[in-house]
């Protein structure tokens, strides 16, 4: 019997939401194309993202950077350096896998946090062999997760150039220069959406752990006296959540139902500007349509920090049988970064301040997701088997302004003229909606093609629709069909999309 992420993973492949790169030639694991319906679901939630993150506020301003940067830019961030996993490989047979996953598949035990040392030592102890062929393990060693290439035709360290594996580097380089043509003064943010690579050991789980993904990641800098200068709105104060702090998890200890408002007041979260940030993220994930039940704020553990990080903050999404893994991440980078730069490149970085007179670094909080992870989490949260008269139907409870189709339209016939009419009403909602016209199968056929890929209200023109000029929509999560005049029907899908909630 299939686990609930086959199901979904294997409809994604059948509906051609998402295909393996280059299958023709065997696939190169951790590389996937988005096709048809996952493209269009995949664009509406990075909308969503830049609306609600750049376009909607007044304090950051969107860049579009490039994808290789050369080697000075990742000396000085650290990555060339730190960004590292923990590899060990086979004696016997040279395979080579991630030290942490195979510990912890192995002891079934977690060791989140735990140093390359560590890892080396429990794999001795407990004498782990290779998964494979049973063979001796070597030592763990660092792997850096960059791919490397050179720009020119020399290939030499000075043309060095790395595919960009956070989104992040190119706003710090800019920053200051951004920030003086937009005029923007702290507090400020500068945001990204665009790809980012990693060569990761062992990609695998889908679309969660992949070598070429999409990143959405804001830069927010801040005076480093005015981390608690940020007023919280009610609507974000209120929010409660299940939040493991890095103390529960050292008690091993269970999540607690939190507000945000507590996790101030009780210092649970480190700054103001921090709970604000995470606030945003989970209350724009709630807006997509996640269920709250599926997420859970986790914090990290001192050693799981980055190497730019003083404090994060993970929202983890229950995958199911894969369990919590991190959806998207906030993190305190300090000043890290801008300092970096600013000794490695030898420019001014830092800011003026007009009321003291005196110059400063300003911190920086980083709100920073990976849209591959969400559109997963949007799928296994959505899905549903429902059973009907033939079996088991699947529906995806999408919310209606990410679903790739938000109306579909079908004649109850070919014929009698109800083709016509049924590509009429098609042809005024397309101006308005995505859409799409069915006139092939059963009505039941065409109602269970939708649902599966999440069509929120489908439209049914019959004869009743030739004398009195009205249509039956059917909503997708009800099944309840209601009779409407052509020309209301615009209106009532969007009343109905402002009132959707699944939370
Ligand atoms: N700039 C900070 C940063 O890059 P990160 O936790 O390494 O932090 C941020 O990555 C987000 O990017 C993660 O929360 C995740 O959603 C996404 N991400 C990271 N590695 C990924 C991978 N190999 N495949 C898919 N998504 C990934």
């Amino acid at each position: 019997m299939a686990s609930s992420m086959e199901k979904v993973v294997n409809l994604c492949s059948r509906r051609g939401f998402v295909l393996a790169s280059a299958d023709a030639y065997g696939q190169l694991a951790g590389f996937f194309e988005y096709a048809g319906y996952g493209a269009h679901l995949k664009r509406n939630v990075e909308h969503s993202w830049w609306d609600c993150f750049v376009k909607h506020r007044e304090d950051v301003v969107g860049v579009d950077g490039a994808l290789l940067l050369p080697r000075a830019v990742w000396k000085a961030s650290g990555h060339l350096d730190a960004f590292n996993d923990p590899l060990v490989s086979c004696v016997k047979c040279r395979s080579r896998f991630r030290a942490d996953h195979l510990v912890e598949e192995e002891l079934k035990i977690s060791v989140e946090g735990l140093p390359m040392e560590k890892l080396g030592e429990l794999i001795k102890e407990h004498k782990l062999r290779c998964p494979k062929c049973k063979g001796e393990l070597g030592e763990a060693k660092p792997f850096n997760l960059m791919f490397k290439t050179y720009a020119g035709a020399v290939a030499d360290e000075a043309s060095e150039i790395y595919l960009r594996p956070e989104t992040a580097q190119n706003i710090f380089t800019d920053y200051k220069t951004v920030s003086l043509a937009s005029r923007k003064q702290v507090p400020f943010g500068i945001a990204q959406l665009g790809r980012a690579f990693r060569n990761e050991i062992a990609p695998r789980n889908f679309l969660f752990r992949v070598r070429e993904f999409t990143q959405m990641e804001v830069e927010y800098f801040v005076h480093p006296d005015k981390l608690n200068e940020c007023t919280l709105p009610e609507s974000l104060l209120s929010v409660e959540i299940a939040v493991l702090t890095a103390e529960a998890q050292e008690k091993k200890s269970e999540a607690a139902i939190i507000s945000f408002a507590d996790m101030i007041d009780k210092k649970i979260i480190g700054t103001k500007w921090h709970a604000y940030w995470l606030a945003e993220c989970v209350s724009w994930l709630q807006s997509i349509g996640l269920k709250n039940k599926s997420m859970r704020l986790r914090q990290h553990v001192s050693g799981e920090l980055s190497h730019y990080s003083r404090e994060t903050w993970d929202v983890e999404f229950n995958y199911g049988e894969w369990g919590w893994k991190e959806l998207l991440g906030v993190a305190n980078r300090g000043d890290y970064d801008v300092t970096q730069h600013a000794k490695a490149s030898g420019k001014d970085m830092s800011l003026f301040d007009e009321a003291s007179k005196q110059k400063f670094v300003p911190v920086v909080i980083e709100p920073s997701g990976g849209i591959d992870r969400v559109f997963l989490a949007l799928l296994v949260d959505a899905f549903e088997e429902k059973p009907d008269k033939e079996g088991v139907r699947n529906v995806l409870h999408l919310h209606p302004e990410i679903a790739p189709v938000t109306v579909a339209v079908f004649p109850l016939m070919k014929k009698d003229g109800l083709a016509e009419k049924g590509r009429a009403v098609f042809e005024e909602l397309r101006k308005h909606f995505a859409c799409e016209y069915d006139e092939s199968g059963s009505i039941g056929r065409r109602y269970a093609r939708q649902d599966e890929v999440g069509t929120p209200y489908c439209v049914t023109v019959d004869y009743d629709t030739l004398t009195d000029g009205t249509v039956t929509v059917r909503d997708r999560d009800s099944g309840k069909q209601v009779r409407f005049p052509i020309e209301q029907v615009e209106q009532l899908i969007r009343n109905s999309m402002r009132e959707f909630t699944n939370v």
